[in-house]
C-alpha cells in the first residue's frame, strides 16, 4: 500500500507545496498553506504498464452521446439539450437559492423511466421525503439515501447502478483517507475527482451540488471547475421569486443559454417567456429607462435598464453598475462626453439591469448609452421603443447579429418602435412585413435625433 505523505496545500488557489511557506507562490496570499495528510491514489487512465495507446481518430467509431430529458426543458437548453450519459454536472448557487429544490424536482421525472440516486448529506431520509411529498414527486425509480461517505458511495452506486445519481452537496461528502474537514479545499477536491472516475467508469450521469462562498466561487474557488464536464450557476435575488441558470463551462454544448425559473409554493416553474418577466413593472413615462434586445444563447430576449443621473455631492461622481460591466460603463461615458458633448462630469451615475439578468453582450451598448442620454437630459424615452447597437469609440454605432429575431422579439412584445444600428439593416429581408417601425442610427446623435422625433411625435398625438 502507498504510504501517506505530508503535502502543505494553498487553502485559496489548492496549488501543492512539499514544504511549508508563508506566503502561496502560485496565488500570492499569506499564512494560506495548510499540512495535509495525502495516501497517493493512482487516477491514471494510461494502461498499467506504463504504455500510452494511440488510435488513429479515422478508425474510431462511437454513437453519438446519450442525453436523458431531465423534463425541464429549461434546464435541458442550459445543458445542451439534455443531460449527457456519464457526465459530472456541477450545480453551483448560494444556499437557499433552490438547488435541492431543481434536482428533487428533476428526479421527478427521470425517475418515471430511469433509476435515479438521491444522496443527500444535508437533509435525512425524513426531511427529503417532506420535501418530496411538497414538490409531488414520487416516481417509482428514485431512490433516497442520507450519506456523506464519499467510498460508502461510490460502492453503492456500483451495486445499484442507477443512471443518474444526486450529490447534495459536494461540501458535506468526506474520504476517510484525507484527514481535513469535509467542505475543506482538498476534500472537496479529492471528493469530486472520486465522482468524475465512478461518472466515467460506470458511464452514470452524476450531479453534485455546490454550495457558493461569498466571493461567488464555489469552495475552492475553480479548482473544481477544471475537473467536471459542466458548470451550471443558479442565481437571482433571494427576495424575488425569479431565479437564472445558466453554465459556466460546457463541454457538451454552448455556454450562452440561459434557463428562467420561478420559485412557487410547489416548487420550481418553468419561465418560457422571459421577455415578459422581465418587462413587468415597468414605470411609464420615466427619465433613464431603455428597453434592450438582447440574445441569450440562442434565444432573443428584452430587458429592462436603468441610469439614474443624479447631482454628485462628492469631489469624484459616482459610478455603479448591476448587471451591466462597470468599466464598459465608464467607456460609454467617455464616449458620451467626448462624441456627443454631454457632460457626466457633475453627476453621479448608477445603472441597474432589472431581473438580476447579467448583459455582456455588445449590442447592449446602445440601450446603457440612451438610458443614460435620457437620464442626463431628464426626458422619457417612449415606453414602446426597444434599442439595440455596439457603440464604438468613435460614438458610431456598430452593427449586431442577429437582427431580425431581436425586432421580431420586441414586435411580439408589442413594441411598436426600435433604434437599430444602420449598418444592420441590410440583413433585414425587405419583403417581410414588421409590424414595428425600425429606425437606424449610425451614431450616437442620429440616435438621440432620432428619440427627439420620437418625442415630438407623441407630444402632437
Ligand atoms: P433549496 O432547494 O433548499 O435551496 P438550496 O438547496 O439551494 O440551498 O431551496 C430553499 C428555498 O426555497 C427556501 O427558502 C424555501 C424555498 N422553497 C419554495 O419557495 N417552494 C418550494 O416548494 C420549496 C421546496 C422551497
Ligand atoms: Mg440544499
Amino acid at each position: 500500500m502507498a504510504k501517506t505523505k505530508s503535502v502543505y496545500i494553498c487553502s485559496e488557489c489548492g496549488q501543492q507545496y512539499p514544504k511549508w511557506a508563508g506566503r502561496c507562490n502560485s496565488c500570492g496570499a499569506w499564512n494560506t498553506l495548510e499540512e495535509t495528510l495525502i495516501q497517493p491514489k493512482s487516477h491514471s487512465v494510461v494502461n498499467t504498464a506504463g504504455r500510452l495507446s494511440v488510435s488513429s481518430i479515422a478508425s474510431l467509431d462511437f454513437e453519438d452521446e446519450t442525453r436523458y430529458q431531465t423534463g425541464m426543458s429549461e434546464l435541458d437548453r442550459v445543458l445542451g439539450g439534455g443531460l449527457v450519459k456519464g457526465s459530472l454536472v456541477l450545480l453551483g448557487g448560494d444556499p437557499g437559492i433552490g438547488k435541492s429544490t431543481l434536482l428533487l424536482q428533476i428526479c421527478g421525472s427521470l425517475g418515471k423511466d430511469k433509476s435515479v440516486l438521491y444522496i443527500s448529506g444535508e437533509e435525512s431520509e425524513r426531511q427529503i421525503k417532506l420535501r418530496a411529498q411538497r414538490l409531488s414527486v414520487d416516481s417509482k425509480g428514485l431512490y433516497i439515501s442520507s450519506c456523506t461517505d464519499c467510498d460508502v458511495i461510490i460502492q453503492g452506486i456500483n451495486e445499484h447502478k442507477p443512471d443518474v445519481v444526486i450529490i447534495d452537496s459536494i461540501q458535506t461528502m468526506q474520504l476517510s483517507e484525507i484527514q481535513s474537514a469535509p467542505g475543506s479545499l482538498v476534500q472537496v477536491r479529492e471528493c469530486t475527482q472520486s465522482f468524475m472516475q465512478a461518472a466515467k467508469s460506470m458511464d452514470i450521469s452524476i450531479f453534485l451540488v455546490g454550495h457558493v462562498n461569498k466571493d461567488g466561487g464555489i469552495a475552492g474557488p475553480k479548482v473544481l471547475e477544471h475537473i467536471v464536464d459542466t458548470v451550471l450557476y443558479f442565481e437571482g435575488d433571494k427576495q424575488l421569486s425569479y431565479r437564472i441558470l445558466r453554465a459556466a463551462k460546457n463541454r457538451f454544448g454552448s455556454t450562452n443559454e440561459i434557463g428562467v425559473f420561478e420559485m412557487q409554493d410547489k416548487g420550481l416553474a418553468e419561465v418560457q417567456n422571459p421577455s415578459a418577466m422581465l418587462l413587468t413593472g415597468r414605470p411609464a413615462g420615466v427619465s433613464g429607462i431603455s428597453v434592450l434586445c438582447t440574445i441569450e444563447g440562442t434565444r432573443p430576449v428584452l430587458a429592462e435598464v436603468q441610469a439614474l443621473v443624479s447631482k454628485t455631492a462628492f469631489t469624484s461622481p459616482r459610478r455603479m453598475s448591476e448587471g451591466f460591466d462597470y468599466n464598459r460603463l465608464c467607456v460609454l461615458l467617455a464616449v458620451l462626453e467626448k462624441r456627443t458633448g454631454y457632460s457626466f462630469g457633475g453627476f453621479d451615475v448608477y445603472i441597474n439591469v432589472i431581473g438580476g439578468l447579467k448583459i455582456d453582450e455588445p449590442a447592449s451598448d446602445l440601450a446603457i448609452a440612451l438610458a443614460l442620454f435620457s437620464g442626463l437630459c431628464d426626458k422619457p424615452i417612449g415606453d414602446d421603443v426597444a434599442v439595440f447597437g455596439e457603440v464604438g469609440l468613435g460614438g458610431e454605432i456598430r452593427a449586431v447579429s442577429y437582427i431580425r429575431e431581436r425586432v421580431r422579439e420586441a414586435e411580439r412584445m408589442g413594441f411598436t418602435k426600435c433604434i437599430v444600428p444602420k449598418a444592420s439593416l441590410k440583413n433585414l429581408d425587405k419583403s417581410e412585413k414588421y409590424g414595428i417601425s425600425i429606425y437606424g442610427a449610425s451614431n450616437l446623435r442620429q440616435a438621440f435625433k432620432v428619440l427627439e422625433m420620437l418625442g415630438k411625435d407623441k407630444e402632437e398625438e
